[in-house]
């Protein structure tokens, strides 16, 4: 079923665990996304971010995202990850994305706040659900510019969530996008302290490589909502090179469901986690 995002958060708090955000680019990442979900009877949110929106494009991808939710037997929240410009954010809300993102995270923190209220009373049109981001995560989202770490400080997010209203918060404490080179050394004492300071849903970028201990301290410190995004498009990579290169024949349906398999042996690794049983 198609829901808001904020829905899924509220009941990640009261449960004490957090929601993947798992990034498509195709149908076969939305039907294993969706796979996974379904077998583990836990709800997701399906992504998509502005700039993949080259290789995949709104008008498909939309149609489909939604649909997939709606068809779904649980709970699915649809969003626009990393939503740059406004005629985007619009389009998605038109197309009934029940969650956008906008990241201003690289402007000031005047004109961020001034345009993240903007979307906020744009959201609110349709009950959409809206994420901003303060600080800068590492790594790159589909560009070629590398960020440098900037950890999102404590009192302005606090600030920023008042003045806004925005219903989740992104938040820099040493995650980047992609692959790290090395582990990352992910700061928890300021995520405790945006805790303390917010009451907040929190949203960890860069999910990929991202240690299991790690998502669970995470969790324990207010992260509701953990994205994933390299790691899947590297599984689906992974398993379709391993099935082309490995059988005798090879046919598109095959490859087809081999993707799907990718996706969902990713996703659900990473909803258990998420879940946050002992198990
Ligand atoms: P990764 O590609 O590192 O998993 O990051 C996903 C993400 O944060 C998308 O916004």
């Amino acid at each position: 079923m198609l829901v808001s995002m904020k829905s899924l958060l509220e009941k990640a708090q009261t449960k004490n665990c957090a929601v993947g955000a798992f990034s498509v680019g195709n149908m076969e990442m939305v039907m294993g996304a969706v796979k996974a979900a379904e077998e583990l009877n836990t709800p997701i949110i399906l992504q998509i971010a502005e700039k993949r929106l080259k290789n995949s494009p709104l008008e498909l991808m939309a149609p489909m995202m939604v649909s997939a939710a709606k068809n779904a037997k649980v709970d699915i929240a649809v969003h626009l990850d990393h939503g740059l410009t406004v005629d985007c954010i619009q389009k998605a809300l038109d197309y009934g994305f029940t969650s956008v993102m906008l990241d201003c995270s690289l402007k000031p923190l005047e004109e961020n706040t001034a345009l993240t209220k903007n979307i906020v009373a744009l959201a609110k049109k349709t009950g959409a659900t809206v994420e901003a981001e303060l600080g800068v995560v590492g790594g790159n989202e589909g560009d070629t510019e590398e960020h440098i770490i900037t950890c999102t400080d404590p009192d302005t997010a606090k600030k920023f969530c008042d003045e806004t209203g925005v219903d989740a918060l992104a938040v820099a404490i040493g995650n980047a996008h992609g692959n790290y080179p090395v582990l990352p050394e992910l700061r928890f004492d300021v995520l405790e302290e945006i805790n303390n300071k917010t009451d907040i849903p929190l949203v960890l970028h860069g999910g990929t490589d991202i240690t299991d201990e790690m998502f669970r301290k995470a969790i324990t410190l207010g992260i509701r909502k953990i994205n994933i995004a390299t790691a899947s498009f590297d599984s689906l990579t992974e398993y379709a090179k391993n099935y082309l290169s490995t059988s005798e024949t090879t046919d598109y349906f095959t490859l087809s469901e081999i993707m799907v398999q990718g996706v969902y042996e990713n996703v659900k690794r990473h909803i258990n986690i998420f879940n946050n049983k002992e198990n």
